[in-house]
């Protein structure tokens, strides 16, 4: 097969977010909006990038090798990260002009490494490719785009390297496991691994949440690498928020360290009380799939939570005057609203609860849409990285991106 075609989810973090860097659990949650990445072979050594979504067009050859790592032959399963060093002369060798975006910037960089990497860890060099990548995502606004676009180049490119199997998923509307992948635990691991190396790329030393949920899909409880997939969790909706306020994860998590650095036992407790926060919400998940989904106190608790939740982050710093605007809107119509991800700007979400009157939720869209956010209503918990192989009505794979 000349092309690859895989896609991947964004996330929400609904609790947890910064918290779990200093090793306290998060509850993370796989969005319906995906990215979409297509690989296809070329007859020469040249690797075209095309990301219109961040404007870049660029061609580079196949052969740059500046990690110096002893991959060759080596074991696929144990990836080594890009050391600093590597990274800024991948970005010398990128052919990037010197105004390129960060964005631009991490995102080829990432690309290259991995590629270099899983190539020389295969039987053959990798072939010359064209990559073209979109996404429905918002870019750098917190759902995930930056992990989605990564567990897509791991499963890409582990797949051209023949490090996984061809993933020929299968389709079983009954029990409405729509596409599910036939990649096996290990392999599926295996491109978590890998996504993780170029998500070190992007943010420095993240936790490995964002780009967990994005692999397996549906909800987990992530702590310290470990994964929980919350099968229990009740389908909710949510209102997402974009205050378009433009942020970095890395200088976000950044400030958030030097202010825990300084302040140990100040900000050390308001760690706790994040996890305790993010604990008390998965155990009321729980009790309200054991409710039958109808327990209007138990819906109260997870708003009063969300609350308590975006209270903490703006003590963390992370907040932003756009975020609390939101909180201030939703609050208004009685929701429950904080932010999502890294904070100081991107996005938030507002629990939609069943009891929740529609006239309400129009009003409340239509008061943010005013004051220019952009909102949209959707379902958490989509399907995990999936390979495509033909059109579904169920993903809108870009036109051109499907096996020829
Ligand atoms: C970013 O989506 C979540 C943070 O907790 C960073 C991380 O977990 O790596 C802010």
């Amino acid at each position: 097969m000349r092309r690859i075609t895989v896609s991947a989810p964004g996330k929400v973090i609904l609790h947890g977010e910064h918290a779990v860097v200093y090793g306290k659990k998060a509850l993370a949650a796989s969005l319906n909006l995906r990215t979409y990445m297509s690989v296809t072979k070329r007859g020469d050594n040249l690797i075209n990038l095309h990301f219109p979504d961040i404007e870049l067009k660029l061609s580079l050859p196949c052969g740059i090798d500046v990690s110096g790592n002893n991959t060759k032959n080596g074991d696929v399963t144990s990836p080594i990260p890009a050391s600093d060093d590597v990274i800024e002369t991948l970005k010398k060798l990128s052919g990037l002009d010197v105004d390129a975006s960060q964005s631009q910037t991490l995102a080829v960089v990432s690309f290259l490494y991995v590629y270099t990497e899983i190539s020389k860890a295969s039987k053959s060099p990798l072939p010359g490719i064209d990559v073209g990548v979109q996404s429905e995502l918002p870019i750098g606004a917190g759902l995930g785009s930056s992990a989605s676009y990564s567990v897509c180049l791991a499963a890409a490119l582990l797949q051209l390297g023949s490090h996984i199997n061809e993933s020929k998923f299968s389709s079983n509307t009954e029990t409405d496991t729509l596409y599910q992948s036939s990649w096996t635990h290990n392999e599926t691991e295996l491109i978590k691994k890998w996504s993780y190396i170029s998500e070190k790329i992007m943010h420095g030393n993240p936790s490995g949440v964002d780009n967990s949920v994005t692999t397996f899909g549906g909800a987990i409880e992530f702590r310290k690498g470990n994964i929980t997939n919350l099968s229990q969790m009740p389908e909710i909706k949510i209102l997402l928020v974009n205050t378009k306020v433009p942020r970095s994860t890395k200088t976000l998590v950044s400030n958030v360290r030097t202010k825990y650095d300084k302040y140990v036992d100040v900000i050390g407790p308001i760690m706790d009380a994040i996890d305790a926060v993010t604990t008390r919400s998965i155990d009321t998940y729980s009790n309200l799939l054991d409710n039958g989904h109808s327990s209007p106190s138990l819906y109260k608790d997870l708003g009063e939570l969300i609350d308590i939740n975006q209270g903490l982050l703006r003590t963390l710093g992370v907040s932003h005057s756009r975020l609390d605007r939101v909180c201030e809107v939703t609050a208004a119509l009685g929701l429950h609203a904080k932010l999502t991800g890294a904070g100081g700007g991107g996005c938030a979400f507002c629990l939609i609860t069943p009891g929740t009157p529609k006239a309400d939720v129009k009003e409340v869209m239509s008061q943010l849409r005013a004051e220019g956010f952009e909102c949209w209503k959707t379902n958490i918990c989509g399907q995990g990285v999936i390979r495509h192989w033909t059109h579904s009505e169920h993903y809108n794979i870009p036109p051109g991106f499907l096996p020829e």
